[in-house]
């Protein structure tokens, strides 16, 4: 399959001509992927199962993953839900458009592969001019996973979707990077209070201050064995090269790169700027400063050392808390050794 490609410029009729021809294929039943503020996302038409077959087939998608419907606006997002508590109404008046997610009870109009046959819809409403354009022109739901091949990191780039998904996928609208960097954090909206699936562009410190109380979904704390969020059992965001994750001191992980480095291995280094100018490694990228620029480059970043270049990835974590916390999921997921104090 042949992949159109249009870089989005700020004339605003040369991407009006974009938006609609990239509109024209998802209304056609195909796949498009489209920039968002977290990721790319792989879009089509929710309310199409042939339509979103294809998205699971170019991603490589296990089945039982369900994918989130995009929608332009809460109007929009009252089409497809059943009903939802009070406290939904705050969060959406408060956050949305927004790196966020609610999973609501569904009321049927997207198609049964979307939900992966859950009782449930994932619903977001996202903060990206480009994306708000297309969604307003094609005037369904959307459903769409990151963009890239199930298992690598999500795309923060055209590149990155380029890199997985050419001749896969009808189209691919390039709007540049996006800016948060990591996913939207998913709710479950089903109880009486929040419950956070997958922490993500929205803090926990937000959620708090919003509804008094918000709670992690305990599997995430590794306390239970069955994940609500169906997605977060898969392995994810690998990079080419086996990554450590290691919780300590500059002197720690110097200590850790030369013993690899004793050993014939060539040691690549993901550290904060700070830490990064530090160390000795064979090759080194900093992560950014603090921990927005970190989540802003962190897709990026894994995507940066490629087997034959280094044999591992040592990696610097960071503290768990406002955005950190995502990005520290991410890069447990990411990581085949946690290396804990
Ligand atoms: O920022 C984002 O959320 C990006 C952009 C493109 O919007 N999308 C994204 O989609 O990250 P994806 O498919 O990579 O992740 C969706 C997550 C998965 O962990 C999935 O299991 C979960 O949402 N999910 C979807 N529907 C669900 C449902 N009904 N109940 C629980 N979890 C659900
Ligand atoms: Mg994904």
């Amino acid at each position: 399959m042949e992949t159109t490609r249009w870089k989005l410029t700020n004339d605003a009729k040369i991407d009006a001509e974009a938006i609609h021809s990239a509109a024209e294929l998802l209304l056609n039943g195909e796949t498009v992927a489209f920039p968002t503020e977290t990721v790319y996302g792989l879009g089509a038409d929710a309310t199409n199962e042939a339509a979103v077959a294809k998205i699971f087939q170019a991603k490589g998608r296990p089945q039982d993953n369900p994918l989130i419907a995009h929608v332009d606006s809460s109007a929009q997002l009252w089409r497809i839900v059943d009903y939802a508590p009070e406290y939904v109404e705050k969060l959406i008046e408060a956050l949305s458009p927004g790196p966020v997610t609610y999973v609501l009870p569904s009321n049927g109009t997207c198609a049964s592969n979307v939900t992966a046959n859950l009782s449930t819809i994932a619903v977001r409403i996202p903060d990206h001019p480009a994306a708000q354009q297309l969604l307003q022109t094609c005037n369904i739901p959307i459903a769409a996973p990151s963009a890239n091949i199930s298992g690598r990191p999500s795309p923060t780039a055209a590149a990155h979707v380029w890199e997985d998904l050419q001749g896969k996928i009808a189209g691919l609208l390039d709007g540049g990077p996006t800016g948060v960097g990591v996913e939207s954090t998913v709710i479950d909206c089903t109880q009486d209070i929040p419950i956070i699936l997958r922490p993500g562009g929205v803090t926990r410190e937000q959620l708090e201050s919003l509804t008094g109380k918000a709670i992690i979904d305990p599997a995430l704390a590794g306390e239970a064995a069955a994940p609500k969020s169906p997605g977060m059992k898969y392995r994810h965001y690998s990079p080419d090269v086996p990554l450590w994750l290691v919780e300590g001191n500059t002197e720690k992980l110097q200590q850790i790169i030369s013993a690899e480095q004793h050993k014939g291995k060539r040691v690549g280094l993901l550290a904060s700027t700070d830490t990064a100018a530090q160390l000795q490694a064979d090759a080194k990228l900093s992560l950014g400063r603090d921990a927005s620029e970190i989540a802003a480059n962190l897709y990026e970043s894994l995507r940066h050392f490629k087997s034959g270049e280094v044999d591992v990835i040592i990696c610097e974590a960071i503290p768990q808390t406002g955005i950190g916390e995502a990005v520290m999921n991410r890069l447990k997921k990411a990581a085949s050794m946690h290396l804990t104090e």
